[in-house]
């Protein structure tokens, strides 16, 4: 099996490439971390929780990143951002040789606040889904771009949602969050046509991570509910497709991955055995 073992020696094209990654402290952010990291690649964690970005880095260490450096980030304010990006800035150093700049960029921090209707929803849960989801995302995008190498293969990935494509009660502002990302994912990509920097979203289904025990607000029993009965996505699947999106060749641009688990065939209709 030559063939076999000289695809097992290939370097990743992620060895030793800068990767950020927004939203890096649970979940999807956390466990791309990890997968990047085994790749060799070099990451720059952000998020809120301080204490948990510090339990990813080690992990996506010993995972076999050839660094991993993280900071305080709040998405929400513009301010963070800059400091935010300041600092990715100070670490990759200059954006001269191609593995020096930042070669991915993964908008992921966001998610969803409550499951009010129109009629019964609270400005801090709308505006917190704005924030974070849109805003966020355009901030951390206009600040990281002068970081990009062009014509390198870099990549900006954006994590929308099924969310993003079809409507749902109670999910009003989340759904207009995530169309948005899409519609801003698509306007992007039309921008920075020439620059060999590729523009794409992930957007996936049902998912069991801290994202229910959030939009609920802490209440573990309304959001384990959510996924009873179910076999639905993992934080690791969704890192794999990242890692997958971000290793094409530097031609080929992933635009719109939707990625639902097989329990899951629309927003609301959901297959659950029974006990
Ligand atoms: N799970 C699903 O079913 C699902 C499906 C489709 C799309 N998504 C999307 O996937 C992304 C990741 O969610 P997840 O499922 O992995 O949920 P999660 O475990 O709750 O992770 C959300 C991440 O976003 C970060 N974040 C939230 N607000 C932030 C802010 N203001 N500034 C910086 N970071 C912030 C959180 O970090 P801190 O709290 O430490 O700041 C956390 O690391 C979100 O955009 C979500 O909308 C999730």
């Amino acid at each position: 099996m030559p063939g076999i073992r000289k695809k097992a020696l290939m370097k990743s094209p992620l060895e030793n490439k800068w990767v950020l990654i927004t939203g890096a402290s649970s979940g999807f952010g956390a466990a791309a971390a990890r997968a990047f990291g085994v790749k060799g690649a070099k990451l720059l964690l952000g998020a809120r929780r301080v204490d948990r970005l510090k339990i990813t880095a080690a992990e996506a260490l010993k995972a076999g990143a050839a660094a991993v450096h993280f900071h305080k980030l709040d998405v929400s304010r513009t301010s963070s951002v800059e400091a935010f990006i300041a600092w990715a800035r100070k670490k990759i150093g200059s954006r001269k040789s191609e593995t020096r700049g930042l070669h991915v960029l993964i908008n992921n921090a966001g998610g969803a606040h409550g499951l009010d209707t129109v009629a019964e929803g609270k400005d801090a849960d709308w505006e917190a889904m704005i924030q974070t989801n849109v805003l966020g995302l355009l901030r951390v995008t206009r600040a990281a771009l002068p970081l990009m190498p062009r014509n390198a293969g870099a990549s900006i990935i954006n994590i929308g949602s099924v969310a993003g494509h079809t409507a749902y009660e109670g999910g009003s502002v989340y759904c207009a969050a995530k169309a948005g990302e899409l519609q801003i994912t698509r306007a992007l990509r039309l921008e920075l046509l020439g620059t060999g920097i590729r523009v794409g979203t992930v957007d996936p289904g049902l998912a069991e991570t801290e994202f229910s025990l959030v939009r609920f607000k802490g209440n573990a029993a309304r959001a384990k509910k959510v996924y009873e009965g179910t076999n639905p996505l993992t934080a690791g699947d969704i890192a794999e497709i990242l890692v997958w999106v971000a290793s094409r060749p530097p031609h080929v641009n992933i635009d719109e991955l939707i990625v639902k688990p097989i329990d899951q065939a629309a927003i609301g209709k959901v297959h659950r055995r029974k006990k």
